[in-house]
């Protein structure tokens, strides 16, 4: 071995003892008489010694030459310090080094191996195992680590089967695009990267796995968000012989081992809430619940005031801002210019100031008496010194901009700590989703859940309200992860098909092994899949999933480290009987 300990291994207890150290050096420190050497390893960082006159001057020569980030063994004394470092674990001893092996030199980083670096996010990821070395990155994955094994523990403890499935497949319709592969023995063929391993998943139910599971890359190719990467992790899983109920407890008894087992908090049953009263409260299929500041809708109270907006409006909904009845006209402004955003869309946004002497102002004071506006206040539960913020239009529309302003008002009040956290089941998912571009109906989780028996009649005169067995967890304001019960025979597959627009030769050519499969023995199941990347940048108190990834894509999609994607040789597209049209960069 290179070394006798790590760097983060020695303490007071060990004064006297010799030790080898190999690590990399974080920086050096010259003083002339004396010379100090951070060396880190991923354990922790000792500090080196070298002292003129008491160290050999060729030594001393050698430990001069060595610059940041050299790999370097170094071996000797373990001493007391004079001045300790009560910021890190080996900070009241350090190494009177005797023996110095320079095991390779290294550049200059292109930017600082420090928790707070100064290198922009495109170098780091050009050097991405360059950062990996900074603490922060490590831990995040570490972190990561972590949660898998605990994930495997549970899981194993509940019975569940790992299971690979394979990644060159055809198309799964999950609703993004497929990466593709081209095959060279089957020209003009391609293979799809599974954008998950729903089929198969529900295959190995039919074949009596019971419970199965799988941590597994997925790959959609789709337009990148923080919290979207074209290939990311899921914790996949399926059981049979089992209710809704049945796959709502068992994950909420995962999700509540990774918080005991990770960060050590204990939390009671996760709360459930169904999709129309996530709509009507917070305008979100994902709300975040850390804090409350639930919608208000007054419509009926604004009615027949000659208040165009409010008179025409589907909707009036809005959200008290508790003690923000003091804003400025310029805070309420930004608030206003926030909402009119393209990307939000709302025509304006109306305010009322409950001040804290009691008495109500508002931007709409020429239509509403005072007594109007305190009975909204009223509606509201508003007390004084509270600001109420209310849009208006088509329901579907404002709730949905009133929820991005809501996510606003919680940042600003700093309701939405990273340290706190609150899950949410949500349950009753709509079937089918509306497609404007399309004009059809798509399925809104996958094609394979099942719709609630008792609203099967929908199906043919108001498909938009069939409710779905499918279901999120929901935590902080984040899809972690979604699921649902699943058709098992061939006529409701087929007939749900049907709905989606599929021809039966279509659907048959596609889907045709899994309708034959529901042919042969197949059990009522269910599952769930957890976006394993999101989950851990969760419990990490990140916004992004990207440091939680090893070698992510960057915003483009692209792997700016090896240069990825990249064209391939005339050679290979020969080979795949490929053309490339050529496009200008
Ligand atoms: P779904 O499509 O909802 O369900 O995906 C499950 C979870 O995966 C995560 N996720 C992503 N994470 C990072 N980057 C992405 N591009 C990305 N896309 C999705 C989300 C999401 O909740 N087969 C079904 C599951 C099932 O029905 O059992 C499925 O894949 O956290």
């Amino acid at each position: 071995m290179l070394r006798t300990h790590t760097c983060g291994e020695l303490r007071l207890s060990d004064v006297g003892k010799q030790a080898t150290l190999s690590g990399w050096v974080q920086r050096t420190r010259d003083k002339g008489s004396v010379l100090w050497v951070d060396l880190r390893d991923r354990y922790g960082i000792t500090q080196l010694i070298f002292e003129e006159g008491k160290t050999a001057q060729e030594l001393l020569e050698k430990a001069r030459s060595i610059g940041r980030e050299f790999v370097i063994q170094a071996e000797g004394a373990v001493v007391e310090r004079l001045s300790k470092n009560d910021k890190i674990a080996t900070g009241e001893i350090e190494l009177k080094v005797s023996k110095l092996t320079i095991l390779n030199t290294a550049k200059t980083p292109p930017f600082t191996i420090e928790d707070d670096t100064d290198g922009g996010d495109e170098l780091r990821m050009k050097y991405r195992y360059l950062d990996l070395r900074r603490t922060p990155v490590r831990e995040s994955l570490q972190l990561r680590h972590k949660m898998a094994q605990q994930t495997r523990a549970y899981l194993d403890s509940q019975n569940f089967i790992e299971v690979e499935t394979p990644v060159l497949i055809k198309s799964t319709p999950e609703g993004a695009r497929d990466f593709v592969v081209p095959s060279r023995i089957h020209h003009g063929e391609f293979y799809a990267l599974p954008q998950s391993p729903q089929t198969f998943k529900q295959l190995l139910m039919v074949s009596g796995f019971d419970r199965y599971y799988q941590i597994v890359k997925c790959f959609r190719d789709e337009d990148l968000r923080a919290d979207r990467q074209p290939e990311f992790t899921q914790i996949d899983c399926e059981m049979a012989f089992v209710t809704q109920e049945d796959i709502l407890n068992t994950f909420e008894g995962l999700i509540r081992h990774l918080f005991k087992s990770v960060k050590g908090l204990d939390f009671a049953s996760v709360p459930r809430m169904n999709y129309d009263e996530a709509m009507r409260l917070y305008g979100s299929d994902k709300p975040d619940t850390r804090f409350d500041m639930k919608f208000v809708e007054i419509t009926p109270l604004t009615r027949g005031k000659n208040f165009q907006a409010f008179d025409s409006a589907e909707i009036v909904v809005g959200i008290n801002a508790k003690g923000c009845a003091e804003y400025t006209r310029k805070q309420i402004d930004e608030l206003t210019e926030y909402v009119k955003r393209p990307q939000i869309g709302a025509k304006g946004l109306v305010y009322v100031q409950y001040r804290s002497d009691g008495t109500i102002k508002s931007s709409v004071d020429k239509f509403y008496s005072a007594d109007d506006l305190k009975q909204w206040a009223e509606k509201f539960g508003a007390q004084p010194g509270d600001l109420m913020l209310i849009l208006s239009g088509s329901t579907d529309a404002a709730r949905k901009q009133l929820n991005e302003l809501r996510l606003l008002m919680g940042e600003k009040l700093g309701l939405r700590d990273k340290n706190k956290f609150s899950s949410l089941w949500v349950t009753d998912f709509p079937l089918l989703e509306w497609n404007e571009e399309t004009k059809r109906y798509h399925a809104m989780h996958h094609p394979f859940t099942s719709p609630k028996p008792e609203d099967i009649k929908l199906l043919d005169t108001d498909p938009g309200k069939v409710r779905a067995n499918a279901y999120d967890m929901v935590i902080n304001g984040t899809e972690v992860g979604g699921g649902s019960i699943r058709i098992h025979d061939r006529p409701t597959q087929q007939m749900m098909f049907n709905h989606l627009g599929f021809t039966e030769e279509e659907a048959k050519k596609q889907f045709g092994f899994l309708m034959e499969a529901f042919e042969f023995g197949a059990p009522p199941h269910g599952g769930i899949a957890f976006g394993f990347d999101r989950l851990c940048s969760i419990f990490g108190g990140a916004d992004s999933i990207r440091d939680f990834i090893a070698f992510p894509k960057n915003n483009a999609g692209k792997d700016v480290m090896i240069d990825s994607p990249s064209p391939i040789s005339q050679e290979q597209l020969d080979e795949l009987a490929l053309l490339v049209k050529q496009t200008k960069k």
